[in-house]
């Protein structure tokens, strides 16, 4: 998925230096480090400063969005720059830490969408995994499919109270931010595509981390919410570790056993593997000499499953 949401679901703290390009990074860290060398002593704290909006960002956003309704899914109509007004709407005269989900609500009205059901793929500090999985089960969707989260992947923005225009320069963090307008938009999309999860849905988690469900992610804290038990079928939870370990938790032990009681006391049926044995062959074609991968035929014999009914 977007490196924004996981930056929201690794760390809940957004570092806009890790999310530009590379020559952008150096760009800016050679005018960071002359700013440090300049001023240090009146204002350091401009050093710390976040990066401001994307530069091109209506570029960016429009061509992914004809991108997207033109080569990556074909039957889909929507007006491009109608999303584009309405996005522009919400995030510029606004200070930069009040942008609500509310002030999304135009934008997201003028592009609903709807997704098959069985196909719902929601992870948890496994981005690397989940892109590989969801690139070999091609059925599975997750936000970044979506046109909101193809469209503003790994961007940032902003406006400022008192220009029509974003703010190219700076952008808060959004750990010191109640609104901050990254978060917001992202809050929004992760609620609209959890509310529309139907069938049978997957959650893929760490168990390589202790709290591999962790309240304070966005699936802990907007999605698993969002769930409709009249709607899902089964959550079927996947709980993945790194090959050379540690396992810190597992169906049966720290936080994944917390969303297993959440999930049965909303009405939910629900499925657990600490072994998947698919996404164990994945982990070895990544990394095949791992001294893991060698025995990995008989580690997956002993496949542990737990199972609600
Ligand atoms: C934030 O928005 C609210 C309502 O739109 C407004 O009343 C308030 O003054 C704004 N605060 C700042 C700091 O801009
Ligand atoms: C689990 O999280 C750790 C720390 O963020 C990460 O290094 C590792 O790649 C993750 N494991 C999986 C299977 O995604
Ligand atoms: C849904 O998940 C349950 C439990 O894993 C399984 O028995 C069932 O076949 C699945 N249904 C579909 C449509 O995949």
């Amino acid at each position: 998925m977007n490196k924004h949401v996981s930056f929201l679901r690794n760390s809940g703290v957004l570092q806009g230096v890790n999310i530009l390009p590379s020559e952008t990074f150096v760009f800016f860290a050679m005018i960071s480090i002359t700013i440090w060398f300049i001023m240090p002593q009146f204002c350091p704290v401009q050093v710390h400063a976040q990066l401001g909006t994307t530069p091109n960002i209506k570029h960016i956003v429009v061509g992914r969005c004809f991108t997207y309704t033109t080569v990556v899914n074909p039957n889909s109509r929507y007006d491009c720059e109608k999303i584009w007004r309405h996005f522009e709407e919400a995030v510029v005269k606004q200070s930069s830490c009040n942008v609500t989900v509310e002030h999304y609500n135009r934008m997201f009205n003028v592009m609903p969408q709807i997704w098959p059901c069985n196909r719902f793929l929601f992870w948890s500090k496994t981005r690397a995994l989940m892109h590989s999985y969801a690139g070999v089960f091609r059925h599975f969707w997750t936000l970044e499919d979506t046109l909101v989260g193809y469209m503003f992947n790994d961007l940032i923005w902003c406006g400022q109270e008192a220009d029509s225009d974003f703010d190219f320069n700076s952008c808060p963090e959004w750990s010191t931010c109640r609104n901050h307008p990254v978060f917001s938009l992202w809050r929004q999309a992760s609620q609209n595509f959890a509310e529309m999860a139907c069938g049978n849905i997957t959650v893929l988690l760490n168990g390589s981390i202790v709290n591999a469900f962790n309240r304070k992610s966005m699936f802990g804290s907007v999605e698993l919410d969002s769930l409709n038990p009249q709607r899902v079928e089964y959550v079927n939870i996947k709980v993945v570790t790194n090959l050379e370990g540690p396992q810190i938790e597992s169906c049966s032990k720290g936080s994944i056993v917390d969303l297993i009681q959440i999930l049965q006391s909303r009405g939910f049926h629900w499925t657990c593997t600490d072994r998947d044995p698919t996404l164990m062959i994945l982990q070895c074609i990544q990394d095949p000499k791992h001294s893991f991968c060698q025995t990995c035929a008989n580690t997956l014999l002993q496949q542990k499953s737990l199972t609600s009914n």
